[in-house]
């Protein structure tokens, strides 16, 4: 290396809040309850991300993994994106942070060693290199196009082993509607069963509803300060679930107090593309910080 080039190492996350993302309080907790009462009832699984970006929800989800169990990561981090719709959308929301090896070195942080990372299209997966009915958790949050979600979805269905649960992001943002497209087409034609949705996430299975929402109910949300609330939804009884708090900030930034969203961040935060929202909210922080702006 030249002196004359400058390598820019992001900082060492601290906490998993300190890696950038779109990974809130609500499905942080609806994640970490679903897997520990799995493990706790017995159920062994492997977990699947598609969509990794800089690890922040990998790395809780690896956090869950048990012995014997596989993680595997699926993202294209630094590849190019398999056509020209999703390669605009990597330029719009990830290219500038986005490395495998950023990944890598958050996800090192927390955990002594890597998932199974397979840096490729999502698409790939339909090649049955995960195996049939093996995994117990997926998280699908990469491409948010609606080719690419539909695709995703059906892999999911064929690796999720029985009771599995899938885990989708933005099925109901406006700037993703292929991702809603994608999901309730799987509720109506393809049989997946709706379990809870928070403002970012619906979950799913094609097992037994009934005992993932049992392991729902058996939590008192509201007593914890969530808004938990029964939805009947096409023959389906499921249950919205949010926090209105506020969301956990990195360690550098001093903790806000829980505080309702005013009505125009929360429609702000709903309606941006991610990258302005992560934009608006480290706009937010450090007014904040500033005391410049309420929490
Ligand atoms: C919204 S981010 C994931 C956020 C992450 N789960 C979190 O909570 O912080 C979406 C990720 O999907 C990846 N991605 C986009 N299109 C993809 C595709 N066709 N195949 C694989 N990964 C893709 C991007 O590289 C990006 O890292």
């Amino acid at each position: 290396m030249t002196s004359a080039e400058t390598v820019t190492t992001p900082p060492v996350p601290l906490t998993p809040d300190d890696v950038p993302g779109w990974f809130w309080k609500a499905d942080q907790e609806i994640f970490s309850w679903m897997l520990t009462r799995q493990t706790a009832a017995g159920t062994t699984g492997d977990l699947m991300e598609l969509g990794a970006y800089l690890g922040r929800s990998a790395i809780l989800l690896g956090r869950h993994l048990q012995p014997g169990e596989t993680f595997t990561v699926c993202d294209l981090f630094d590849s190019d994106a398999p056509d020209d719709e999703n390669s605009a959308e990597m330029a719009m929301s990830y290219r500038k942070t986005l490395t495998r090896r950023a990944f890598e070195a958050n996800y090192l942080a927390f955990h002594s060693e890597l998932p199974t990372v397979i840096q490729a299209p999502t698409s790939v997966l339909a090649d049955g290199r995960v195996p049939a009915d093996s995994c117990r958790f997926v998280h699908i949050d990469a491409s948010h196009l609606y080719e690419h979600v539909a695709g995703d979805i059906k892999v999911a269905r064929d690796v999720l082993a029985k009771d599995g649960i899938v885990a989708l992001d933005d099925y109901r943002s406006p700037h993703t509607p292929g991702v809603a497209a994608a999901v309730w087409e799987a509720v109506f034609e393809l049989g997946l069963k709706p379990v809870c949705m928070t403002p970012e996430k619906f979950y799913g299975t094609w097992g037994d509803e009934e005992a993932a929402k049992r392991e729902l109910r058996a939590r008192d949300w509201r007593g914890d300060g969530y808004w938990f609330d029964e939805e009947q939804l096409a023959g389906h009884t499921c249950y919205r679930i949010s926090w209105d708090g506020a969301q956990s900030t990195p360690t550098a930034a001093p903790a806000a107090a829980p505080a309702q969203r005013s009505t125009a961040r929360r429609i702000a935060l709903d309606v941006l593309p991610p990258i302005a929202t992560r934009a608006a909210r480290r706009a937010l922080r450090a007014a904040r910080a500033r005391g410049a702006a309420p929490a």
